[in-house]
């Protein structure tokens, strides 16, 4: 079965002393997709872990691994994140000169390109690459740490963004602040990839924490573009 939208937990938010328990939890709990977020302590004012941990978890689940790099460069790094075990790496329109090079590099990884929005990054930032991208991430926080507040001037860059997607087959993914309380409202903008971590890690019921996301989410809504129609589509899944 192919769903509708992609709930996508962040392991930001798991024990990191337990970290292949938690990713296996989360992969039994229902998560579609394991998001991973790397950060170097340059391009975001944290540090969380590299290519080696993906390479540790990557045995432990058959989801893909959907990695988010907040790092700066982030080219050096592609072809490791790769043979770490990548499945969709996502790099920052801000971090580089070169966005148009580094999609085309992880394509060559033969990888799904995400690109990624700041807050402040305006959707015109991927205009001229939209046809060598997967995925788009609108950040509805400022990268760096879990547990921030969604901030609901995104809503209308979502909205924006998936207008400009039209009918190509690139999910809109969204990360920060998600949780079951507007996950409706960035569904209904156009987002179809949830990304959350606090929301799904807090209280330990991984299972009830996703599928309340994943019911918020999937209220109907108008679909928008041709190539919504069935059969029609090659988004990741
Ligand atoms: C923020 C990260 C997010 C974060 C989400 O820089 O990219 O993926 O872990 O965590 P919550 O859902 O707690 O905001
Ligand atoms: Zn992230």
């Amino acid at each position: 079965m192919t769903r509708d939208v992609i709930i996508a937990p962040s392991i930001l938010a798991a024990d990191f002393a337990r970290l292949g328990e938690e990713v296996a939890a989360i992969d039994a709990a229902g998560a579609d997709w394991i998001h991973c977020d790397v950060m170097d302590g340059h391009f975001v004012p944290n540090i969380s872990f590299g290519a080696d941990v993906i390479r540790a978890i990557r045995p432990v689940t058959a989801k893909p691994l959907d990695v988010h790099l907040m790092i700066a460069p982030a080219d050096p790094y592609l072809e490791a994140f790769a043979k770490a075990g990548a499945d969709i790496m996502t790099v920052h329109a801000e971090a580089g000169a070169h966005l148009d090079r580094s999609l085309q590099a992880i394509r060559a990884l033969g990888k799904q390109a995400g690109v990624s929005l700041c807050p402040a990054t305006p959707e015109s930032a991927i205009e001229y690459v939209l046809d060598r991208i997967d995925l788009v991430l609108v950040m509805t926080v400022n990268p760096g740490f879990g547990g921030q507040s969604f901030l609901a001037s995104q809503i209308e860059k979502i909205r924006r963004i998936r207008n400009m997607i039209s009918g190509r087959p690139i999910r809109l993914e969204v990360d920060g602040g998600i949780t079951r309380d507007n996950a409706a409202a960035v569904a209904a903008a156009g987002a179809d990839a949830l990304v959350a971590g606090s929301a799904v890690f807090r209280g330990g019921d991984y299972a009830s924490n996703i599928a309340a996301i994943r019911a918020a989410a999937e209220v109907p809504k108008p679909r928008q573009g041709s190539a919504q129609r069935a059969g029609e589509t090659m988004l990741i899944r």
